[in-house]
């Protein structure tokens, strides 16, 4: 059974609004709905829990009322970390058993996810406890201390993490339990705390995609708007394949020209 828990706790400070971002709306529905929608209709997802901003949970119930996802068993309440939030979820799904089920925890604000992502997550998780989706670093990244660098990693090796993060549960909870401990728990995701707290542990990556962005900046709202706009001119869903050739039909404008 897989259980896909949609962290959805946080309140979008570096966005900056009253109304947290994954109840903002692109392409006419919420990001939130337009997630929740990715995992209803998972052929591989059994469940989904949700976990809310504590101050925003009715908008949330209402949200999977309107929209009719009958796979959300349940909305809560978030914590105030993701990790706490993540440990709530853990809470709520300690009925389950540890060693037959598996949880995908996903961002609320990557509202382009794809079913192949998750249905290779589902898969790795066959034979993997822990899951983790990454892309390649097209930026190289630089490590600094105080304004000035300390490290520049090479740039093949480094990926970029997105979500899901997919664990057997008895991985996941017991990785959490040990956290705990520490009074030094401090993570932004979960394949960290499993790589961490069970480092006998092999994650494996799955392949992730660049469109599968996580709203984060106010620029991202519009670059996110663009992408629904593109993808629903295609289906079922828009590879890198699909943009080159949408380019490649474009109207190119030469600036500097006379
Ligand atoms: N999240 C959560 N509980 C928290 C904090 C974050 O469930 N206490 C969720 C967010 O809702 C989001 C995901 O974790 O879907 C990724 O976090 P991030 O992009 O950092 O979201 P925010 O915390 O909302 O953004 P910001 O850091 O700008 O405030």
């Amino acid at each position: 059974r897989t259980v896909a828990v949609v962290l959805a706790g946080g309140s979008g400070q570096r966005i900056g609004l009253a109304t947290p971002k994954q109840l903002l709306k692109i392409a006419g529905k919420s990001i939130l709905e337009h997630t929740l929608t990715i995992f209803e209709q998972a052929p591989r997802v059994d469940e989904v829990i949700v976990m809310m901003n504590p101050g925003f949970v009715s908008d949330a119930e209402a949200i999977v009322r309107g929209a009719g996802l009958s796979k959300v068993t349940r909305v809560l309440p978030g914590g105030t970390s993701r990790n706490a939030t993540t440990q709530l979820a853990l809470d709520a799904l300690a009925h389950l058993p540890a060693e037959t089920t598996n949880v995908l925890f996903h961002d609320a604000v990557r509202p382009m996810l794809s079913q192949r992502v998750i249905d290779d997550c589902v898969t790795a998780l066959g034979s993997f406890e822990a899951v983790d989706v990454a892309i390649p670093s097209s930026d190289t990244i630089i490590e600094v201390d105080d304004d000035v660098i300390t490290d520049v990693p090479v740039r093949s090796r480094l990926r970029r993490g997105q979500t899901p993060q997919g664990f057997r549960l008895a991985t996941i909870r017991d990785a959490y339990v040990k956290a705990w401990d520490d009074p030094g728990f401090e993570a932004t995701d979960d394949c960290s705390v499993v790589l961490r707290y069970s480092p006998g542990v092999p994650i494996h990556v799955v392949a992730g995609e660049e469109q599968n962005m996580k709203v984060t900046q106010p620029v991202d709202i519009f670059i996110a708007d663009k992408l629904f706009q593109l993808a629903s001119s295609a289906t079922p869903e828009f590879s890198d394949e699909d943009y080159a050739k949408r380019l490649a039909g474009a109207t190119v404008v030469v600036f500097g020209g006379s």
